[in-house]
């Protein structure tokens, strides 16, 4: 049997930020349908590792292929369609829009996928509810906590059903026990869904709930000894 093809490679990626050097030579897969955890110590360079597999930042060198399709290179126009309806993301700082309550935030991304607003808030709601956070579909985001906020992220990055999921860091604000539902939740949906998923976690309880786990050191991935 052949080997299989991955969904998303990254080969030789560097990408410095100013006169540092955050990626150097990082060669990463994501298979259809993996759970796959990164980690590695602050500062490592995991963030700008995401953000280049999501087509959000360009690396300096090295290729980002999804499907048939070479991101690096890829016109903004097709990137951002792309991030669209097949990227879904959660930013290691939430990103919500300050002005709009939880459920419209979950909901945007639906509305910009061509949704009505009613239908949008709708499906919205039920994610918000998978991340045990519907109750909070009325706050806006400088009214939630910051685990809330990360739920609510979740949820808006799920909700347009998306093929791969990059999430920084998720259950950075939350307990040990809103973690571990978030990462059912998370680990449910996905199953349910064949949804790839990119996860950063500095928490080994978190990186055990993934397949595979890659560790980041001085801009260059390793697989870790410590394997689901
Ligand atoms: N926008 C930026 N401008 C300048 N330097 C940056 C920028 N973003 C990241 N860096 C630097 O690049 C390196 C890698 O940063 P990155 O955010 O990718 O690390 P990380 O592994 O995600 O860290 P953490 O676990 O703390 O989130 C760090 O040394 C950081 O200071
Ligand atoms: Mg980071």
């Amino acid at each position: 049997m052949s080997k299989p093809v991955p969904l998303l490679a990254a080969r030789d990626l560097t990408k410095a930020h100013g006169r540092t050097e955050a990626l150097r030579g990082a060669s990463v897969e994501l298979r259809a349908g993996e759970i796959l955890a990164v980690t590695g110590a602050s500062g490592s360079g995991k963030s700008t590792l995401l953000h280049c597999l999501a087509g959000i930042v360009r690396p300096d060198a090295g290729s980002v292929t999804y499907g048939e399709e070479r991101l690096d290179t890829l016109p903004e126009p097709r990137l951002s369609e792309l991030r669209r309806t097949d990227f879904g993301v959660v930013f290691q700082f939430g990103q919500l829009i300050p002005e709009l309550t939880a459920l419209d935030n979950a909901a945007l991304p639906l509305m910009l996928g061509g949704a009505g607003r009613k239908d949008a808030q709708q499906r919205a709601g039920e994610w918000l509810e998978r991340f045990g956070v519907r109750g909070q579909g009325d706050l806006r985001p400088g009214e939630l906590s910051g685990g809330q906020a990360q739920r609510v992220a979740l949820a808006r990055a799920l909700a347009t059903g998306p093929k791969v999921v990059f999430a920084d860091e998720p259950t950075g604000a939350l307990d040990s026990l809103a973690s571990e539902q978030v990462m059912t939740a998370l680990v449910h949906t996905a199953r349910e869904t064949g949804t790839s998923v990119l996860l950063i976690t500095h928490d080994a309880q978190v990186a055990a709930y993934a397949d595979r786990e890659v560790r980041l050191t001085d801009g260059t991935l390793a697989p870790s000894e410590v394997s689901a």
